[in-house]
């Protein structure tokens, strides 16, 4: 009796030690009509292979006037990024075609909508100088947040 309860016990700590290994490398953001994400920051297990971010647009206006995506790049190339994007255009996702600053990007959205954004961390390195932001024109400065990777 003794070591069957041992053993459940053993099963529940593996389940929920696979359960943060699994969350860590997934992450929820906001987005809304005030030009504002929910989050200054987004963390990420270094362990992880892959990383997705959702993106909720939890506002109400179109992708047009108020669009977000969310674009991860090293800290000090946010505003270069961002200003080669919007030459780019919101058939490109206001992201550089073939811009090789860029970790991952997602498609702009509007209110109402969501979409996931989902790149290899293979280019990371642990520890790094990492930022994510709105690529849709002028948002930048504002939209914008730090994204760990340790
Ligand atoms: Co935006």
């Amino acid at each position: 009796m003794k070591y069957l309860i041992k053993l459940g016990f053993i099963t529940l700590a593996g389940a929920l030690f696979s359960a943060n290994a699994s969350a860590s490398c997934t992450a929820t953001l906001e987005a809304n009509d005030m030009m504002q994400f929910n989050q200054k920051t987004l963390s990420f297990s270094k362990d992880c292979k892959e990383i997705s971010i959702e993106l909720k647009h939890v506002g109400k206006l179109p992708a047009q006037t108020m669009g977000h995506n969310v674009v991860v790049v090293d800290t000090a190339n946010i505003q270069a990024v961002a200003t080669d994007g919007m030459s780019a255009g919101i058939d490109n996702q206001y992201v550089k075609q073939g811009d090789e600053r860029v970790y991952g990007y997602s498609k702009v959205i509007g209110g109402g909508e969501t979409t996931t954004l989902t790149f290899a961390t293979d280019k990371l390195k642990a520890g790094g100088d990492y930022s994510f932001f709105c690529s849709f024109p002028g948002h930048w400065a504002i939209m914008k947040g730090k994204l760990e990777f340790k």
